[in-house]
């Protein structure tokens, strides 16, 4: 099998390259993200292999297709960015990573949530250039408070198993409530009560077309004045104008992202001696109280070893069966 690695970056080629010394596939490493303009660099690949801001839409798809791509085996656990009603009428076959270490996106999260609360991002810089004043400083204790965890799924469920271990009172809402969190003394809620009661809010729901916004005008509005709010799912769960507006008057009193609605042309790049293009984002680095990271909650040893041998299983698996190991279609 040759695959074709879109989007990929040293650390990519580390961890696939080790994962691939039991398999022996012929991988060549490409750093453009696919979408349009670059699905003809996939000529002559069985596979490629694809990262959350890979753009893989009918026109991509159809592309890849007609250059015999028979399977697209993605390096990550969402799949929102894959057209798969066209990706079936092509005949292309789509595997995922359903989990690999779902402690890495939980522990990030605890990580922005303890970061924001005591403002380490401002600390850090103030103690280095000599300022020891605490004024702004001021956090309140986790332990006591009530924090609503949207989607108790492989992370979800770990966020709530960190979250009670600080004492906290946790509300989860799910479709598909998990006994797990249950037997972790959660309390299973309703939208409008995980709204109103939570002191802090923190997402780990897939996007899809249900969740798109889930924190909007209206979410917002139901929550109680200066909850924190932590997104380390999709970007598109927020309605970033939203959250600016919120943010403002103090209902959001602190957002913490590894996600962002437009973060496709920001995130895995170095853009730091060009201008920002995107506004949305440049005003919210202007609040003291938003901390945002760039899609790095995947982002640990353990994570990248078990996404790296669990794509190259699944594209041994389409060799051998004709199908992924993680199919999604
Ligand atoms: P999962 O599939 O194990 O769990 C998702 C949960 O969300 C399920 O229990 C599902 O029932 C629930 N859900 C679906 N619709 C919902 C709704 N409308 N309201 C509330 N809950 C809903 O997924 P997992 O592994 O826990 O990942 C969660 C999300 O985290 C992924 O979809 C992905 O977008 C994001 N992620 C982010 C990473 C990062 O580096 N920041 C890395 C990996 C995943």
């Amino acid at each position: 099998m040759h695959i074709t690695v879109f989007s990929s970056r040293a650390y990519d080629r580390r961890f696939l390259d080790q994962a691939n010394a039991s398999h022996g596939f012929t991988l060549t490493y490409l750093e453009p993200r696919l979408e349009a303009a670059t699905a003809v660099l996939a000529d002559g690949a069985d596979a490629v292999c694809v990262f959350v801001n890979d753009k893989l839409d009918a026109t991509v798809l159809q592309r890849l297709a007609t250059l015999k791509v028979r399977l697209v085996a993605l390096r990550c656990a969402g799949f929102n960015n894959v057209d798969l009603a066209a990706a079936k009428v092509l005949g292309l076959s789509v595997g995922r990573v359903p989990a690999y270490s779902p402690h890495a996106v939980a522990e990030h999260t605890l990580a922005l949530l303890l970061a924001l609360n005591r403002r380490l991002h401002r600390a850090y810089n103030r103690v280095r250039e000599g300022n020891f004043m605490l004024d702004g400083l001021m956090g309140f204790d986790l332990h006591g408070k009530t924090v609503g965890v949207v989607g108790t799924g492989r992370i979800g469920v770990n966020v709530v198993r960190i979250l009670r271990g600080f004492g906290c009172r946790v509300l989860t809402h799910d479709p598909l409530p998990s006994p797990e969190c249950l037997a972790l003394g959660a309390e299973e809620a309703d939208r409008a009560t995980l709204l109103a009661q939570s002191d802090l809010i923190t997402l780990h729901c897939p996007l899809t077309p249900d969740t798109r916004h889930w924190i909007n005008v209206g979410s917002i509005a139901a929550m109680r004045p200066g909850v924190m709010l932590i997104n380390t799912s999709r970007g598109a769960l927020v309605d970033t104008l939203a959250v600016i507006d919120a943010l403002k008057t103090g209902q959001i009193g602190a957002l913490g992202l590894d996600v962002y609605e437009e973060e496709a042309d920001l995130f895995f790049e170095d853009l730091s001696d060009q201008p920002l293009q995107d506004d949305v984002f440049a005003r919210l680095l202007t609040f003291p109280n938003v901390l945002i990271t760039g899609h790095q909650g995947f982002f640990t040893h353990e994570a990248l070893t078990a996404i790296a041998e669990t794509t190259l299983a699944n594209v041994a698996s389409f060799a051998r069966d004709g199908r992924p190991l993680h199919p999604v279609n």
